[in-house]
């Protein structure tokens, strides 16, 4: 049996850190309210320069260099984000163009905070019906400019950055011990579309638009919805919370990752979070999370690691991985 086997990971944030002080500075909050409220001190925001492709692009090369290839050795790109550099053509091809690769295919794919999921998903459903060899799979965003500045209920939330993991077709033996993607689970519902979107777009407004989100609604809906994915993942595994070695959640507010890990009974040390550095990166954040703790050496070779993330659409996901 084919399985999709992680074979290098990087990341790369933008140069500036913007803290909770400066935050203050810019709307009515308070450094108190936001670390109270969501765990997060600190955000990256890009500069003049970098983009969501540049970034995707520094987090591919890092990629590239721990797995010890060269973009010659890939043949998909795909790019999770809902903020590319431009409406067309795809992040996915401007970075397989930044990367100097002229064979294979590239293309976006946009499910919002789940899209990192989405896209791993998509990536071993390529590796595993034959469709591709080698798939470099990136989260990239630059929410930074698509948030209403003067809005403190959201500006404060969200960052920039990228992360990405490189994907490998490898003999397995159909069994839970292979390495490789072992199951995803994707869920959407379009009913809670209003609660959190952009406002605009080429075939409404013809602009961009700004990041609305009724943060109240969301939070009600994401523990259950997080929950549901995570114990589908278990039962198409037959696997249980004991067997998970790492719970690499999207980070979009500590007290919903503290929630889903006491309902799931997962041990908090068993958790790897990152919202108090990187804010919420949407798309990008769950790949943040993964270089961070495979670098600082606590994701191991052989690991269980449940990935998970809900956001717009509603959508959400797991994908469980022996690392
Ligand atoms: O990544 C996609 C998924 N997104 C999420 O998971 C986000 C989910 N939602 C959340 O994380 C939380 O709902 C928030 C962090 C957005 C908000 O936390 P909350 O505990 O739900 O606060 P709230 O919206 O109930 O607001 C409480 C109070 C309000 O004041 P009143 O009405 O009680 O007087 C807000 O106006 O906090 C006020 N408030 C702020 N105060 C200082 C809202 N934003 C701020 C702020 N600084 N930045």
């Amino acid at each position: 049996m084919i399985r999709s086997v992680v074979r290098g990971f990087g990341a790369a944030l933008p140069k500036r850190v913007m803290t909770n002080k400066e935050m203050e500075t810019k709307v009515d909050t308070s450094d108190e309210w936001i670390v109270q409220r969501t765990g997060i001190h600190q955000r990256y925001i890009a500069g003049e320069g970098e983009t969501t492709a540049s970034l995707g692009e520094s987090a591919a090369r890092a990629a590239l260099a721990r797995a010890d290839l060269t973009p010659d050795d890939l043949d998909l790109i795909i790019v999770a984000t809902s903020t590319p550099d431009n409406t067309f053509p795809a992040t996915a091809v401007n970075i397989q163009n930044r990367l100097g690769m002229r064979h294979g295919a590239a293309f976006d794919m946009q499910a919002v905070c789940s899209g990192f999921v989405y896209a791993v998903a998509t990536a071993d459903a390529y590796i595993r019906g034959g469709l591709a060899k080698r798939a470099l799979v990136i989260g990239a965003e630059t929410f930074s400019r698509i948030l209403d500045w003067s809005d403190r209920t959201t500006c404060v939330l969200f960052g920039d950055g990228a992360g990405a993991i490189i994907l490998e077709a490898q003999e397995g033996s159909g069994t839970n011990a292979d390495r490789g993607v072992l199951t995803a689970q994707l869920r959407s519902d379009g009913i809670h579309g209003d609660k959190l979107y952009v406002d605009g777009g080429p075939s409404t407004t013809g602009t961009v638009g700004h990041l609305r989100m009724e943060g109240r609604e969301v939070f009600k809906h994401a523990v259950g919805m997080i929950t549901d994915v995570i114990e589908a993942a278990f039962k198409a595994t037959g696997t249980t919370a004991d067997d998970v070695d790492w719970l690499v959640p999207h980070q979009a507010n500590r007290r919903i990752i503290d929630g889903s890990a006491k309902k799931l009974g997962i041990p908090l040390d068993k958790v790897v979070v990152t919202v108090d550095v990187h804010g919420n990166t949407s798309a990008a954040s769950i790949p943040l999370a993964l270089d961070t703790a495979a670098a600082d050496g606590r994701i191991k070779k052989g690991d269980l690691v449940m990935l998970e993330a809900m956001g717009g659409g509603f959508t959400w996901g797991s994908v469980l991985i022996r690392w």
